[in-house]
């Protein structure tokens, strides 16, 4: 009897970071060990079509998806399958035994296709849907944070509505929390697309405008001269968190060209932080990771601003950019854990946190007192 895993390995999806989770993606499938695992690829097309094929990936990196036969994750008597439609029929492909979704931003990150999971009863690696969809709104986070004692930036959320019908007012009250520069940002937004480095009074408009393009609710909050601090986190209930590194934006601030476009940002690994800095941020990071209950990986990220040397929470990621050589991996690396290990870990804790649930009680019947 074979005791490989049948794993679905997920990617693409609808977001604007479709391209980023391929990178993600490719660089896992090199890594997964196919003496452990019977290995599926499923992508999903930007316009959110599943599909399986033998070569997924590489279909998708060859912009040959629409030629793939549709797919679908179903369980039947509480166990998931893979199916695929060949001539309008189900064929089931495999059972499936964990799903490791690396989809990044909208319908992968943030709590969705999580909720999809739970209701195929299949195990899946990475945050649940509450940590998923509370990580993925950058105020609901920071409430949820700042709840734990750890200090964020003062903020404000407003929504479109409120930008379209009464953007005067709006514009006092942004005044009213803090001077410029403030930073305008979609609340469910990643890779920096719809945020406004906004320095006066006369870019503030546009800027609402933009983050109101993106999302129903824009979030603004005070601008800082920060340094960029970011710290790796991986467990569910025993965690194990790395030193924290550091991003060297080439641009004014991090941006999604200085993200994806012109190479790599410079990094350092550890950051050169004085000790004690570092071991607070280490334990503020733990704390974000279980103030969202998060499950798997996340990375936390930091600002340290430049001139007075105070630390805030920026945001916290349930699926950070996930290749080899990204801020996540290569953190845990400083810490003694290779990628191939990363991956088997994240596996097991997928398998862990399923367990976990099997046990919870969900029937009971009230005494009759
Ligand atoms: N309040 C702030 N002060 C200074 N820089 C900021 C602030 N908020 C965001 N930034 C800059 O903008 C970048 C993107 O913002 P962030 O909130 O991290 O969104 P994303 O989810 O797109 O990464 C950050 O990496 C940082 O460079
Ligand atoms: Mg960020």
């Amino acid at each position: 009897m074979s005791t490989k895993l049948n794993l679905v390995l997920i990617f693409g999806g609808k977001s604007g970071e479709h391209a980023v989770s391929l990178l993600s993606a490719s660089s896992v499938l090199n890594a997964l060990d196919h003496e452990k695992y019977n290995i599926f690829q499923v992508g999903i097309t930007r316009e959110g079509r599943w599909t399986f094929a033998k070569n997924t990936l590489e279909a998708f990196e060859h912009g040959q998806a629409e030629s793939l036969n549709e797919a679908f994750i179903l369980a039947r008597n509480e166990v998931p399958y893979l199916y695929e439609l060949i001539d309008e029929k189900l064929h089931q492909v495999t059972q499936v035994d964990i799903v490791f979704p690396i989809l990044h931003g909208t319908f992968g990150e943030d709590g969705t296709i999580q909720g999809l999971f739970e209701i195929q009863n299949c195990a899946y690696v990475g945050a649940g849907v509450l940590a998923s969809s509370v990580a993925m709104d950058k105020a609901l986070a920071k409430d949820v944070v700042s709840k734990a004692g750890i200090p964020v930036l003062p903020y404000r959320i407003f929504s479109r509505r409120q930008i379209e019908n009464d953007v005067l007012n709006v514009m006092e009250e942004v005044e009213a929390i803090s001077a410029y520069p403030v930073f305008v940002k979609p609340a469910n937004l990643g890779s920096s697309v719809g945020i406004s480095k906004v320095k006066d009074h006369s870019q503030l408009l546009d800027a609402l405008k933009l983050a109101a393009r993106y999302d129903r609710r824009v979030l603004v909050e005070r601008g800082v001269d920060a340094r960029e601090i970011e710290i790796s986190v991986l467990g569910n209930e025993e965690i194990i968190v790395s030193q924290p590194g550091e991003i060297v934006p080439g641009d004014e601030f991090y941006t999604y060209k200085d993200k994806y476009h012109s190479g790599d940002p410079e990094t350092a690994i550890p950051a050169p932080l004085p000790e004690q800095v570092s071991e607070q941020l280490r334990t503020w990071a733990v704390q974000t990771f279980r103030a969202i209950d998060g499950a798997g990986l996340a990375r936390v990220d930091f600002l340290l601003d430049k001139n007075t040397g105070k630390a805030w929470f920026n945001e916290i990621n349930t699926m950070p950019g996930f290749t080899q050589i990204s801020m996540y991996s290569k953190l845990l690396l400083h810490s003694g854990i290779e990628y191939k290990q990363l991956i088997d870990r994240l596996i097991e804790l997928g398998l862990e946190r399923k367990a976990e649930q099997v046990r919870t009680i969900r029937k009971f019947e009230v005494d009759n007192e």
